[in-house]
């Protein structure tokens, strides 16, 4: 899948674009269809929310399992990206987010680029998010919102917060939030919230600001976030588990396009686990070895 001027056009202004039911439900049935096992698992990859057993994050689910490993190989998904950058691209981060019925907690206003560029030294911005429903998404059960164009204003300040939920995260101080608000259209389109079915899926720009309320509708709001990192621009420091922030700087090479629906074979090298050196993090930037590759 390509995008056309005007997609590319609509990107630049607004920081995002929404492709609403783009996978079928066909398509969608596997991966959904593995979720619950995947949470059910106690291991470090699975963040639960404060308080509670229910999985706020998956992380890296494309290393273990088949379904999601296809979708990090989906052309629909990849190539839009690959036309932005007009470049190849890797897989940054991985992660299934619940956002579950009645214990979805918040995610409060952030940008993802900082948190890329402060805990594994990112150099730039040229790293995509995308988002795809696993469930129908609407205006009840915590859908993701954005303040169109806010990506203009590059990398802004950002305190981190390890106490709100059980995830630690660069935000956004409520101040500069009410002001991008404002200068976005104020009650007027200054916070949008693309809403639609399962298969739905929204590109958007990794300085874009960004949050969700809590899930106390009775409907879970599993989605896929993947971050695609032009393949130049890779991290340069291990701060973070290797779940959380890859270190595999291949390119993404894909899949054809029916991959959500035969059973192409695909890698996945952590099936029997997660290696002991992907739990291995350093403060200090790689050598210049790895800065080289
Ligand atoms: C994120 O910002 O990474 C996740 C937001 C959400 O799942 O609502
Ligand atoms: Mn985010």
């Amino acid at each position: 899948m390509r995008l056309t001027p005007e997609q590319l056009a609509q990107f630049d202004r607004d920081g995002y674009l929404f492709f609403p039911g783009l996978f079928t439900p066909q398509e969608t049935a596997a991966l959904n269809g593995a979720v619950p096992e995947l949470y059910s698992r106690r291991e470090a990859y699975n963040v639960r929310e404060k308080g509670s057993d229910a999985v706020r994050t998956n992380f890296a689910a494309h290393m273990y399992s088949e379904p999601f490993a296809r979708l990090a190989r989906h052309p629909r998904m990849v190539e839009p990206v690959m036309d932005l950058f007009q470049e190849q691209v890797y897989m940054h981060q991985f992660k299934i987010n619940g956002k579950m019925a009645f214990e979805g907690d918040v995610w409060q206003w952030h940008q993802d680029y900082g948190t890329w560029k402060n805990d594994d030294l990112m150099p730039t911005e040229r790293a995509m998010n995308v988002a795809i429903f696993l469930d129908d998404v609407n205006a009840y059960n915590g859908p993701l919102m954005f303040i169109p164009g806010s990506h203009k204003r590059g990398v802004i300040d950002a305190k981190h917060d390890l106490t709100t939920t059980s995830y630690p995260l660069w935000t956004v101080d409520n101040d500069l939030i009410a002001r991008l608000v404002e200068r976005a259209g104020g009650k007027q389109g200054g916070i949008v919230s693309p809403q639609g079915p399962a298969g739905s899926m929204i590109l958007f720009h990794s300085c874009l600001v960004h949050a969700s309320a809590s899930n106390l509708s009775p409907w879970n709001r599993v989605s896929v976030y993947l971050s695609l990192c032009a393949v130049s621009n890779h991290i340069r420091r291990a701060r973070r588990p290797e779940y959380i922030a890859h270190r595999d700087f291949t390119p993404i090479s894909c899949l054809p396009d029916d991959c959500l629906l035969r059973d192409y074979p695909v890698d996945v090298p952590w099936k029997n686990g997660v290696p002991p050196s992907a739990l291995q993090t350093s403060d200090e930037p790689f050598a210049d070895r790895k800065l080289a590759a």
